[in-house]
């Protein structure tokens, strides 16, 4: 049986962190970094899949209605066909055969990739029709049950839309998205730490419950108040002292963060690249501080950037707690910016970094053969 191909790209984010799921504002990218799936219909209904790069397959039953997770890679997948199947939607039997090259365990987004190319692939190959938007939401709703992560919409949503040369701002509240160019001459470098703390899921839950602690006490006082979106700062000076410290800091970040986001939007749009390095310095300040999900090696990994050739602006990207940072860097200076911050990290930590020097890329499709 012949097979069909879909592939799903990663993502990097330029602002707008552990804003998604306090229904606030984010401006991610999708990189060149992808999951590819070869999927082929099977006559039974068994879910084969095979992945490349951890040389491992499994197969599941799919009407299997008692599934849980395995605690591995094959939760995202299965994970997208158990939701998809909970939604109504009856999949086809099939094989996937999976391969991807986006960093694992790096903050670029390899599980949502690989849960997006997975929804494309069971709904083209059963005939189905969903939106992006819907697919976008089952897959973090697959990642929210199954894997455990109570991650927000952006990383499936980046994954679903992306567009080449674009950053996407998104309204995770509205899921209404506006597509502005990247300035011709800037690329986006990013620069893996090559860590990964332990807790990094645990710490991510915690910070998850330290907004919602926020969020009911800010609505016992202004009656409108759904989540942190809808505080202010001024809210926070007037009615935060209630407050525990790390849950005035946490809110303090998501409330100024999603303010951030909306004047870097601006300033992207205007090719106002000072305004937007300067925001995201505090930025990432804010993370570092307030929301507290940085890391030495991050720390470091942008003070070298913001003192190496080309750069432009400089942030931790995504969870944290390891990682990757993202650098606007001059694409005429990129190579000395590489050169300068991968030997320096290297002189100061004693580990060898990555960097990718990528630019926006675009979203996930079918790509054989091509819609
Ligand atoms: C992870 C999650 C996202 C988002 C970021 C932080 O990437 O998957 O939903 O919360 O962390 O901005």
């Amino acid at each position: 049986m012949s097979s069909r191909v879909f592939r799903a790209p990663g993502r990097v984010n330029l602002i707008g962190e552990f804003t998604d799921y306090n229904d606030g504002f984010v401006m991610p990218a999708a990189v060149d970094f992808s999951t590819t799936i070869a999927a082929t219909k099977r006559l039974d209904r068994m879910l084969g899949m095979r992945s490349a790069n951890i040389g491992q397959r499994r197969e599941f039953p799919l009407d299997d209605r008692t599934a849980h997770s395995a605690g591995d890679w094959s939760d995202y997948v299965r994970g997208v066909a158990v939701m998809l199947e909970r939604l109504g939607h009856r999949l086809h039997g099939a094989d996937l055969e999976i391969e991807g090259d986006v960093p694992m365990g790096a903050g670029l987004s390899s599980s949502a990739s690989l849960e997006v190319a997975t929804a494309l692939a069971l709904i083209g190959i059963s005939g189905l029709s969903l939106g992006l938007k819907e697919i976008a939401a089952l897959c973090q709703r697959a990642e929210n049950e199954f894997a455990g992560s109570r991650c927000g919409i952006m990383d499936q949503f980046i994954s679903c839309f992306g567009k080449a040369g674009r950053a996407l701002l998104l309204d995770c509240r509205s899921l209404d998205y506006r597509l502005i160019p990247i300035p011709a001459g800037i690329r986006l470098v990013i620069s893996n730490t090559m860590v990964r703390h332990q807790h990094a899921t645990g710490e991510y839950n915690n910070r998850r419950a330290d907004c919602e602690a926020g969020v009911l006490h800010f609505a016992r006082i202004i009656p409108h108040v759904r989540a942190l979106r809808d505080v202010t700062l001024a809210d926070l000076s007037r009615y935060g002292d209630g407050l525990p410290d790390p849950v005035y800091r946490r809110c303090r970040h998501v409330i100024s963060e999603n303010a951030r986001v909306e004047r870097a939007a601006q300033a992207l749009e205007q090719s106002d690249l000072d305004t937007l390095g300067t925001l995201m310095a505090e930025s990432h300040r804010s993370l570092r501080d307030d929301f507290e999900v940085s890391c030495p090696e991050l720390d470091l990994l942008v003070d070298l950037a913001l003192a190496a050739p080309g750069i432009r602006g400089s942030r931790m990207t995504g969870g944290g707690f390891g990682g990757c940072t993202i650098s606007l860097v001059d694409e005429d200076r990129v190579d000395d910016f590489v050169r300068q911050v991968g030997e320096r990290y290297r002189n100061a930590s004693g580990i060898t970094p990555e960097l990718y020097v990528t630019t926006a890329a675009d979203g996930a499709r079918e790509v054989f053969p091509s819609a």
